[in-house]
């Protein structure tokens, strides 16, 4: 995509949005960096990460001057820290030649209030509730897609990536979404920690983790009732696919060594669930009851993953959006 861009100016920005703690962001953004380099070499690059402040901002940028990194390719490369949300200006107004967010956008801006019975997850919401959530989620990604407009230069382009819904009649609301054992696993160990009263009932059912896996339809929505967003982007691609590598379970490597399974199974989850959990669902009394919650569910979870020996196989399908600006 970085190939088919030609600067503007002296300058090169990229933005990476939603870049975490850089192991795979830093990969992720290499490419772009050394397409600049490799064509217009001595210009100053600019790569603007783009995370909240508690994102582990040193492990990222030892990750951008590292072994794998893309420091190194010229010295005219500078990396940059945009601190705070991407659902508000992350670069100045038509600054950004490359944008890039890789497994980011389905988070919502904020935790949604919905009484969700049943389940933890959007794809199994049923209802008004899922109406609910659902403009929630799409107020949030017309929001995402105008600022990153504004942010990139005319000509320039942002691709998407990030977790996928595909249509499936088998499936509830007719739709079969990244990780769906996943959720169903996790919503059944909360479950038994409601049994065993180590949280409330009503924490439980009135808790939603705040995020939403896009169908293909879904995401070019906003660029049927939004003429900003249609008139001002050109859509190269968008589509939902299997993920390139062990789409029916991203741990599948791992599936012969049952104690490596469940324990990088378990270690991803609680990546992506933790400081959502720690604010809401387990939330304790003091800060010492709270993290006993916490350890408590993943070592349920823990059990619960080996117990299913396999079962709860961890489906991944990318939706893949590439953007032009007009
Ligand atoms: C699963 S990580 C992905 C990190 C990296 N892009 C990758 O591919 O490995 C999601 C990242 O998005 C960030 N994120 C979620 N919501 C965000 C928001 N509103 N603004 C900025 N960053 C956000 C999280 O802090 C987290 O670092």
């Amino acid at each position: 995509m970085a190939d088919k861009v030609l600067p503007s100016s002296d300058e090169i920005h990229i933005a990476d949005y939603g870049c975490g703690t850089g192991s795979n962001a830093i990969l992720s953004v290499k490419p772009a960096v050394k397409s600049f380099v490799d064509r217009y070499p001595g210009r100053s690059i600019f790569v603007h990460h783009v995370d909240q402040a508690e994102n582990d901002w040193n492990t990222l940028f030892d990750c951008a001057a590292g072994q794998d990194g893309y420091a190194n390719l010229s010295s005219s490369i500078r990396p940059v820290a945009s601190v705070g949300s991407f659902f508000s200006m992350a670069a100045p107004a038509s600054s950004i030649d490359v944008g890039t967010s890789f497994g980011a956008s389905h988070w919502l801006s904020t935790q949604p209030v919905i009484s969700s019975k049943g389940t933890l997850w959007f794809a199994d919401l049923q209802g008004e509730a899922r109406l609910e959530l659902k403009r929630q989620a799409q107020r949030d990604w017309e929001s995402f897609l105008t600022l990153r407009l504004r942010e990139l230069r005319s000509g320039c382009r942002l691709m998407v990536s990030t977790l996928g819904t595909i249509a499936d009649a088998g499936e509830v609301n007719g739709i079969c979404s990244s990780g769906r054992h996943t959720y169903r696993a996790m919503y059944n160990v909360a479950e038994t920690m409601v049994n065993d009263g180590l949280i409330s009932e009503h924490a439980l059912r009135d808790f939603i983790m705040p995020i939403w896996f896009m169908s293909r339809e879904e995401a070019l929505e906003p660029f049927q009732r939004n003429k900003e967003l249609a008139d001002g982007f050109l859509i190269e691609r968008a589509e939902v696919a299997p993920a390139q590598q062990n789409p029916e379970d991203i741990f599948a490597d791992q599936i012969n060594a049952p104690q490596e399974y469940e324990k990088s199974y378990t270690g991803f989850v609680r990546s992506f669930t933790v400081s959502t959990f720690r604010q809401s669902l387990l939330r304790g009394e003091t800060d010492q009851a709270t993290e006993a919650n916490l350890n408590e569910f993943y070592d349920r979870f823990k059990t619960f993953i080996r117990n299913g020996a396999g079962k709860y196989a961890f489906e991944i399908w990318l939706l893949t959006i590439e953007l032009k600006k007009r």
